[in-house]
């Protein structure tokens, strides 16, 4: 049975408390008549598909312990990496090879190395920008406010952090959490094109412009390309603000989740496409 207006409403409503902890936002624009053609669609299913995840990916992801590895400041970046990392076919023996890169600057200053994490085969991937310090401290990405902001962006149209992969452009921590360098930004970006390459996602959500330039090897405005799809190199691309952008402006919040349902429309539609 399709939702009416008000049902959508209090839909939005409690997307909006999840992710403030209270009712703080509402704005009164309709959202698009785009959006507003495909929702009574997306809400035909009351129940949410599951992905086709088998239980012993997610398991075996979770309880791979992390290698002990020396601080890689006093390295060349030759003896860094391991030459044969391109010829990787797992993500754990990627991760174990670049682990100690010096490639750029912020190999000397990191805490942790942080390579991303989630469903090896996962059919989305989450592409953010680089670890904070939240990240740095604890190796996995997206795990400070942001991060949290995510994992509830997710939750909300039915995805959770172990059905995707969640990744950044860097795998360094920028001091004080700047913007990567176009130098860092390319030495690090072979490493998540190989990620992709392993991975092999039918979908990826790109969170803010250093991620959507990165990809797209160009630089966007964020309100021309959110909420459309594009093609990564045949891979179904979707952009939206990065959570750290809605933690400073709240009203950001309204177009991610209108992306984030047209992501999972587009998501159900390829699973039923694929059955
Ligand atoms: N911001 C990012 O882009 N990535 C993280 O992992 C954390 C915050």
């Amino acid at each position: 049975m399709n939702k009416n207006v008000l049902d959508q409403a209090i839909d939005y409503l409690e997307y909006s408390k999840n992710l403030s902890g209270e009712y703080l936002f509402f704005e009164t624009k309709p959202i698009s008549a785009q959006l507003a053609a495909d929702i009574p669609q997306l809400l035909t299913n009351q129940e949410v598909p599951t992905l086709p995840i088998k239980k012993e990916e997610i398991a075996e992801t979770k309880t791979t312990a992390p290698p002990t590895v020396p601080h890689p400041s006093s390295l060349h970046y030759e003896e860094s990496v391991d030459p044969t990392w391109k010829d990787s076919q797992t993500l754990p023996e990627l991760k174990q090879k670049i682990q100690n890169c010096v490639r750029c600057p912020l190999g000397a200053t990191r805490t942790k190395f942080v390579f991303g994490e989630g469903n090896p085969n996962a059919d989305i991937m989450v592409i953010g920008e680089a670890p904070g310090a939240d990240e740095d401290a604890q190796g996995m990405p997206f795990v400070g406010r942001a991060g949290q902001l995510l994992t509830k962006i997710l939750e909300s149209v039915g995805f959770s952090r172990e059905d995707v992969f969640i990744g950044n452009i860097n795998k360094y921590r920028p001091p004080a959490n700047r913007r990567p360098t176009n130098e860092e930004v390319a030495a690090c970006e072979p490493y998540l094109i190989k990620q992709i390459e392993i991975i092999k996602p039918k979908f990826i959500l790109a969170l803010g412009l250093t991620a959507a330039d990165t990809l797209f090897k160009k630089s966007h405005k964020m309100g021309d390309i959110r909420g459309k799809l594009f093609s990564y190199n045949g891979i179904q691309t979707m952009v939206t603000y990065h959570p750290a952008a809605l933690l400073r402006n709240p009203a950001w919040k309204k177009p991610v989740w209108e992306d984030v349902q047209l992501l999972r429309k587009l998501y159900d539609d390829y699973l039923s496409n694929n059955k």
